[in-house]
């Protein structure tokens, strides 16, 4: 199979214009705002990867019966370019993002792309659409590259024709309430994911399947919905979009294993600064009943919510069908907050970036 592929450029015959851009980038919100260009590279069983290309971003023509739009194969990835100090262009960790989604991939019976073709085609958008990324301090080019079923055929089996695109979107908070601590609601009714399932892959399913989960916290007055595993209805999983950490009294660090979850990056990332930073790092099973009775003793001092989209959040207080409870002094930590610190430092250049996560694009 190629590696690599040369991206032909249909650049935008309009662009949008720098005044207009500007105001765009003034408060983006989160996913609201595209920019320019996409990128889209084809799969077919006989062609492999190919036909690469930049191009003015545009809606896709579907068949009616094009394979996604009733199978669901499609799979995703979130990820951030960064305007540093200096102006440079940094992308976190985004080899890992490739090798997620290529996990995604072969969880649902779909191609795998080569990591160099997808870091390619990220790196391609990010530089046609380089005036997008923010420069601002809370601001970055969110990055979607996404992958679905494109073939026109009703039959169940795994697709013969896929696409691959990339698109972008200037983003500030994820939480409309920017820096705040948010509230977390515990789904009584629904599960997020099952052994056997497709928890830890990145696909559209997941998120279609937890809306109405989300639906119901959002009723409830909270910013983001928790799940507890689907076989005991007792060990917390995740949120619908990010991972949970919990800050013990004794300085310990605990987050859910993996298995049923999505192994997110930015998880895996804190777990090793938390580790450097001094604190043992517990990955376990952790209760619902525990994280209740350890809020109230005072032996949960923290806990935070982190991924792509939302960076680190510190959680303030947790509502479920029978009561809620507060953490902490329902604000965010010294020990979230350190995190933070540290994970947004080395993401926007500001701190040395000892482990090579960041990788320039030029
Ligand atoms: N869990 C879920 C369900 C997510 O959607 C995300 C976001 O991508 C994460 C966790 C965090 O993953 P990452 O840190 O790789 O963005
Ligand atoms: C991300 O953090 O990139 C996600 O995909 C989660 C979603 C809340 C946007």
């Amino acid at each position: 199979m190629t590696d690599s592929l040369t991206f032909s450029t249909i650049p935008h015959a309009a662009p949008t214009s720098a005044d207009a851009r500007a105001t765009l980038l003034e408060d983006p919100a989160f996913g609201r705002v595209p920019t320019d260009h996409m990128v889209i590279v084809k799969w077919t069983v006989e062609k492999g990867w190919h036909d690469a290309t930049v191009q003015a971003r545009a809606p896709f023509q579907l068949d009616p019966a094009c394979a996604v739009l009733h199978y669901a194969q499609e799979i995703f990835e979130g990820m951030k370019a960064y305007r540093t100090a200096e102006g440079a262009i940094t992308l976190f960790r985004p080899e890992e993002n490739a090798r997620r989604f290529n996990e995604s991939a072969e969880r649902m019976a779909m191609p795998t792309i080569p990591e160099e073709l997808f870091l390619d085609a990220i790196e391609a958008l990010v530089r046609v659409d380089a005036d997008w990324i923010p420069a601002n301090d809370g601001g970055s080019l969110y990055l979607r590259p996404f992958m679905f079923a494109s073939e026109v055929f009703l039959g169940v089996k795994p697709a013969s024709e896929y696409i691959f695109c990339v698109i972008a979107c200037p983003v500030g908070a994820y939480f409309k309430g920017g820096s705040k601590a948010i509230t977390l609601w515990v789904s009584d009714d629904y599960s997020r994911a099952a052994a056997g399932g497709t928890g830890a892959a990145k696909c559209g399913g997941n998120y279609a399947g937890s809306l109405i989960a989300q639906a119901e916290a959002m009723r409830n007055g909270c910013d983001q919905v928790v799940f507890l595993d689907a076989a005991e209805h007792r060990w917390v999983e995740e949120l619908g979009g990010m991972n949970i950490f919990f800050v013990m009294e004794d300085g310990s660090v605990i987050t859910p294993p993996l298995g049923t979850i999505l192994p997110g990056i930015t998880r895996k990332s804190i777990m090793e600064l938390a580790q450097a930073a001094g604190h043992s790092v517990l990955e376990q099973p952790y209760s619902f009943d525990q994280w209740q009775a350890d809020a109230r003793s005072g032996k949960l001092r923290e806990a935070f919510a982190c991924g792509t989209a939302a960076v680190v959040a510190g959680i303030g207080e947790v509502r479920y069908s029978g009561g809620a409870f507060a953490i902490g002094n329902s604000g965010d930590g010294p020990v979230t907050t350190a995190l933070r610190d540290q994970l947004v430092g080395i993401q926007k250049g500001k701190i040395a970036d000892d482990r090579h996560w960041l990788r320039s694009v030029d």
